[in-house]
């Protein structure tokens, strides 16, 4: 298995629209989409109600090694499963939003976790989206993709997208994630840095379908040469 099969890493900032591109993507070339941002949610999620505090390294990181995080496929894209809850959607409140960039700075969260995403990918036809893929998790992968967009258009989104009970202003949610951005960007291991051979896509004015269809087109080349 695996045969003519490539990876595709699409990282980029929070916000810019990885995830629902990566799913079209994956879905337009029956590949399996990789969310690897819910990982680290997941993670928060549990340290949050292990009443763990997000900025306890130790704590947080020895909790990461015994978790148990699944990643299901399904209709709408992927399950997250953590010890058997589905957590898919709790995942995604902005209490986890405000939390999970500090988990995520956690060398031993990092570790954990990016093996397991290299299992993921290792028989190839994946498509995985997040800040480090194409710089550390698959430095091999055959299609690396940055996507990016303004800061004003990826708070629109978010706001959205988010749910009523979650609804703090745009200008606050700007904020946010300028202050997310700033610390995937700034931290330690792995920062958020677009990889040399990677493509960059600005998706600013752009929809999700051409987004997706300039990458389907890209995997379409880099096929023919393997
Ligand atoms: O893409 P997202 O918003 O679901 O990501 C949640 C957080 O996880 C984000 O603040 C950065 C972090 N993250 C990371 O550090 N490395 C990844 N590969 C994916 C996400």
């Amino acid at each position: 298995k695996g045969a003519g099969l490539i990876n595709i890493a699409i990282d980029g900032p929070a916000g810019a629209g990885k995830s629902t591109v990566a799913r079209k993507v994956a879905e337009q070339l029956r590949y399996v989409y990789i969310d690897t941002g819910a990982m680290y949610r997941a993670v928060t999620f549990g340290a949050l109600r292990a009443g763990i505090e997000p900025g306890d390294s130790e704590q947080v990181g020895s909790l990461a090694a015994s978790l148990d995080i699944r990643l299901l496929p399904s209709e709408n894209g992927q399950k997250v499963v953590l010890g058997g809850e589905d957590v898919t959607e709790q995942i995604r409140s902005r209490e986890i939003n405000l939390r999970v960039s500090r988990v995520a700075a956690i060398e031993q969260v990092r570790t954990r976790l990016v093996s397991m995403q290299r299992e993921l990918a290792g028989r190839k036809g994946v498509v995985m989206d997040g800040r480090d893929i194409g710089t550390h998790v698959l430095p091999d992968a055959e299609l690396k993709v940055f996507l990016t967009a303004s800061v004003r258009i990826r708070a629109e989104r978010r706001y959205r997208e988010t749910g009523q009970a979650d609804r703090v202003d745009l200008e606050q949610l700007e904020r946010e994630i300028e202050q997310r951005d700033r610390l995937d960007s700034e931290r330690e291991i792995s920062p958020l840095i677009c990889a040399e051979d990677a493509v960059v896509i600005d998706s600013t004015s752009l929809t999700i379908e051409q987004v997706v269809s300039q990458i389907v087109e890209l995997s379409r080349t880099k096929k023919v040469e393997a």
